[in-house]
């Protein structure tokens, strides 16, 4: 096997296993080397790296050097010795530094002082810079993004720990949250009984079921990163969504370049995701991917041909509390019927080694100790007799493909089934 040379480092989101899970299917194992919990080393130039697709990378940087040391100490003579030798080649006029630790043992107050300290040696080397304070040791998108951090005349500088080592990089890009939020709470139709599927997260459903395919095709680097406009000059596969819902799955997947089918027992659904999906094409007129939205039984309809299936399936209903032990048997009987007729009828329409990623439910229950007990759907102990089986990642555990906030009862459970034919 040829060496790892680490070009890239990625920036993993608020539950890093799912980013990681993301950066593996889409690039592949063998090009990925976790730095768990904060990032994910990429031996690919971070200039080739997808970002407006990936939903679990909140920064891109482009590694340019790694000390021998984990002290914040060494990292700030390293910073005090280089930025004013490499700021030579930045031309003259306003220049604006940020700086980022993540995982250093360092305190805020100390970390500051550095900085300040930082700035003083810059200027004497006749440098005027400004840098961007730090409320914590990470400056979070939005800083980054109002301090055009990743624009000319700036840098954004990552220290972050790995063991005994240190990975310098330099943010290329960083998550646009104004524009996450745009599309998420700016759709004209929501509804928080179906559950709000965050935008990021339906990038992750997709992304895990599209990797073996891009994969394959290596296709996914071909995109023009500069461009503020979504990734739409491809269309080649066809992505479903039997559960659709309001249609965030198939906005992202449209914005990601493909051509879409939804379908959804309810009228109401079909129509909220009409009208989303018509509001997203007027914002985004650049979009061209075909879109297919009908009502349709998930557990009984011939779907037309598709080459991809991303969904958030049923999830039963959202839970405030923790129901009685009855109740919850009862709820958790009742998705699991739905969902495993769903996936009876959707076998003979899947090819042998067909992939697909389906966010199911699964129940969190009170804290014992300080974890969590998860309760998951029965029928996962049944998908093999089913045709399916469980695809497993190199560098996440199935068991970590949970998607959940603090205060939710029902989470998502991630499941990338490959059907065996
Ligand atoms: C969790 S929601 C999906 C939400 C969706 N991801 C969105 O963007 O709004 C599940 C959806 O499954 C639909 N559903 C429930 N049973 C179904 C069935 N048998 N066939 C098709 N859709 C069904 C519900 O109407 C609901 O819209």
């Amino acid at each position: 096997m040829s060496e790892f040379v680490s070009k890239s480092l990625c920036v993993l989101g608020r539950q890093p296993t799912l980013s990681l899970a993301e950066l593996e299917s889409l690039y592949g194992a063998q090009h990925v080397k976790p730095c768990l919990p904060h990032a994910a080393l990429l031996n690919i130039a971070a200039s080739e790296i997808n970002f407006k697709r990936l939903g679990g990378t909140l920064k891109v940087a482009q590694l340019f050097s790694v000390l021998p040391s984990s002290d914040w100490e060494s990292a700030y003579q390293y910073l005090a010795q280089n930025i004013p030798k490499h700021l030579q080649n930045v031309p003259e006029g306003k220049f604006t530094l940020g700086v980022s630790a993540y995982g250093l043992d360092v305190s805020l107050k100390e970390f500051n002082a550095g900085l300040l300290s930082l700035k003083k040696i810059i200027r004497a080397s006749g440098r005027s810079v400004r840098i961007v304070p730090n409320k914590a040791l990470e400056l979070n998108a939005a800083q980054v993004l109002h301090n055009s951090l990743t624009k000319r005349g700036a840098w954004e500088l990552l220290l972050v720990r790995d063991g005994k080592q240190i990975y310098l990089a330099q943010t290329y890009f960083v998550q646009d949250i104004e524009a996450y939020a745009a599309r998420d709470q700016a759709r004209p139709k929501r509804d928080a009984r179906v559950g709000m599927l965050p935008p990021k997260l339906a990038q992750i459903i997709i992304n895990l079921a599209v990797g073996q395919i891009e994969r394959t095709a290596g296709s996914i680097q071909r995109t023009d990163n500069k461009s503020q406009t979504p990734d739409v000059q491809r269309y080649t596969l066809r992505v479903l969504d039997p559960f659709c819902g309001t249609g965030v799955i198939l906005q992202e997947a449209l914005l990601m370049g493909y051509h879409v089918i939804g379908t959804d027992i309810d009228p109401r659904m079909v129509e909220y995701s009409k009208t989303n999906i018509k509001w997203l094409v007027e914002k985004y007129p650049q979009i061209e991917g075909h879109v297919v939205i009908e009502q349709a039984d998930a557990t009984a309809y011939q779907w037309p041909r598709f080459s991809v299936l991303a969904s958030e399936v049923y999830l039963g209903r959202p839970l405030a509390s923790w129901p009685t032990p009855e109740k919850l048997r009862e709820i958790i009987n009742d998705v699991n019927t739905i969902i495993k007729k769903f996936l009876e009828n959707l076998a003979p329409q899947l090819k042998a080694g067909q992939q697909v990623c389906l966010a199911v439910p699964a129940w969190r229950s009170n804290v014992i100790g300080l974890t969590y007990h998860i309760k998951h759907l029965p029928l996962l102990d049944t998908l093999t007799d089913m045709g399916y089986n469980r695809v497993d990642l190199v560098h996440v555990k199935n068991d970590d493909l949970v998607y959940f906030r603090e205060d939710q009862i029902v989470a998502r459970e991630l499941l990338i089934l490959e059907f065996r034919g």
